[in-house]
């Protein structure tokens, strides 16, 4: 970890004042003349990412000045801890972020990097901070870090049985309970929608379940479309398509890195985790196009499109889920090109069944900077999904609003007499930015996590 304890009366840790253009002035007022004069010679004018490396009379690094947008504390440091020289900082009380916990757990977030394969290219600075702020910042920075390397990690080492050993670490570390149906067991116990998905696959399709907490306290149903790889099924995927489908289990990654958080924190409620987790391949015996599937709940499924898998793994699970009558169901999945369509990478679309609920979440978000942004489940476009002979299908002959219909689709499995919340995100950066590495990425964990707090913690 890149974060550790700020011990009271620390003199080892190098001052490390964040500062912008007006502030300039009054952050040269603590440094020597020759210091000030290195400043001017090099030119900083603290515009945002730069940095200033401040010796002492002897040379030694004695103080950094790294020019910051104070309006974006998560990425304001986040870069520093892979490009400031390797040793142990800690945030001047003179500096201009209002948040410096925020920082802080930027700072953790670009200190990421994904070590299963090669070595790290540097060890990262690392950041001082309080002791209090450290306990509740370290669960944030190991959950996003999980949510990437499961992701982050090629299908070959993080198939259908992979993700059950993650859930049943879980269920060691947190002393819940984990129980799988596997195979030919997910037709026995009736979810056939996971089977016909995951059936094609030398890997076996299996249904994860993680419950924990105590009997009297709320339910919580959280489920993650776990898509180990998705090659589209008979409607084969084209290279690009393909190419990053080892990170279609991120659904699936978030839903058990919210499971940590929530059992870590021991919030007051009941918690089932629900991971559908299968490969989409092509073989002799996959899901045809054309064919009719009986889900869980009796509704029949005409299969337009077996590239669609995602909701057909997740109405099976959803269903699962309603029978208990939760308090609230949130799902997460990488669930359609069209959201990322809509809202670019960054946004996951958020869906509700609650106003109130919705606006809860986005407000959430906005308070942790990991935003969502709420699509409508808009009744009208049901008709989309229309078959001739089935109650519906799984997708249509129109692209318009796919991430919509998707949800809709979603919708039909979940009784309008519970809260229910459906994100369909990205779990990807494209490229590296500060604090958010190249690869697996954790989009609308923070947010859930904090509405959850809000939810379930008695003020
Ligand atoms: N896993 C994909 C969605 C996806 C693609 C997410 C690229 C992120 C990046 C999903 O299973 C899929 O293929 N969806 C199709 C649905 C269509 C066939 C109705 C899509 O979005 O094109
Ligand atoms: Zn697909
Ligand atoms: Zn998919």
């Amino acid at each position: 970890m890149s974060l550790i304890e700020r011990k009271p009366g620390d003199r080892q840790t190098i001052a490390l004042e964040t500062t912008d253009t007006t502030h300039l002035a009054a952050s040269k007022k603590r440094l020597s003349a020759a210091q000030r004069k290195w400043l001017e010679q090099t030119g900083f004018e603290a515009a945002p990412g730069s940095i200033a490396l401040l010796p002492d009379a002897n040379g030694k690094l004695q103080r950094v000045l790294a020019g910051v947008d104070a309006g974006d504390a998560l990425n304001a440091i986040a870069h520093l801890p892979k490009t400031l020289p390797e040793g142990s900082y800690h945030l001047a009380d003179e500096g201009v972020l209002a948040d410096p916990a925020q920082a802080a757990l930027g700072w953790a977030l670009g200190a990421y990097e994904f070590t299963r394969y090669r070595k790290a290219r540097r060890a990262p600075a690392t950041l001082a901070v309080k002791a209090a702020e450290l306990k509740t910042l370290a669960p944030l920075v190991d959950a996003t870090a999980q949510v990437r390397d499961l992701v982050n990690t090629p299908t070959e080492d993080m198939g259908p049985k992979q993700l059950a050993e993650a859930v049943n670490q879980l269920g060691k570390a947190y002393k819940a309970k984990v129980r799988e149906w596997v195979g030919d067991e997910l037709l026995k116990a009736n979810f056939p929608t996971i089977h016909a998905v995951g059936r094609a696959s030398h890997r076996a399709p299996r249904l994860i379940e993680l419950t924990w907490g105590k009997s009297g306290d709320p339910l919580l149903s959280v489920v993650g479309k776990g898509v180990c790889f998705d090659t589209g099924g008979l409607d084969l995927k084209a290279a690009d398509g393909m190419r990053w489908m080892k990170k279609d289990m991120g659904g699936a990654a978030h839903a058990i890195a919210l499971a940590r958080l929530i059992m870590d924190a021991k919030l007051p409620l009941r918690l089932q985790l629900l991971i559908p987790a299968v490969e989409n391949a092509v073989s002799g015996n996959a899901l045809r196009p054309g064919e009719v599937v009986i889900t869980r709940a009796g509704l029949s499924v005409e299969i337009d499109n077996t590239d669609a898998e995602g909701r057909l793994v997740l109405c099976d699970a959803l269903t699962y889920a309603g029978e208990q009558q939760p308090d609230l169901i949130v799902d997460f999945a990488t669930l359609t090109g069209a959201a990322r369509v809509a809202l670019g990478p960054d946004l996951p679309a958020l869906f509700a069944n609650r106003d109130e609920l919705a606006e809860q979440a986005l407000a959430a978000g906005q308070a942790v900077q990991d935003p969502l942004w709420r699509l409508p489940l808009w009744r009208p476009y049901r008709k989309m999904l229309d078959s001739y002979l089935a109650d519906f299908a799984n997708s249509g002959a129109s692209r318009h609003a796919g991430a919509i219909t998707a949800a809709l689709y979603l919708e039909r499995f979940v009784a309008d007499t519970t809260p229910w919340l459906h994100l369909d995100t990205y779990a990807w950066n494209d490229g590296d930015r500060p604090g958010r590495p190249r690869g697996g990425e954790a989009m609308g964990l923070r947010a859930l996590f904090v509405l959850l707090q809000k939810r379930y913690v008695r003020a």
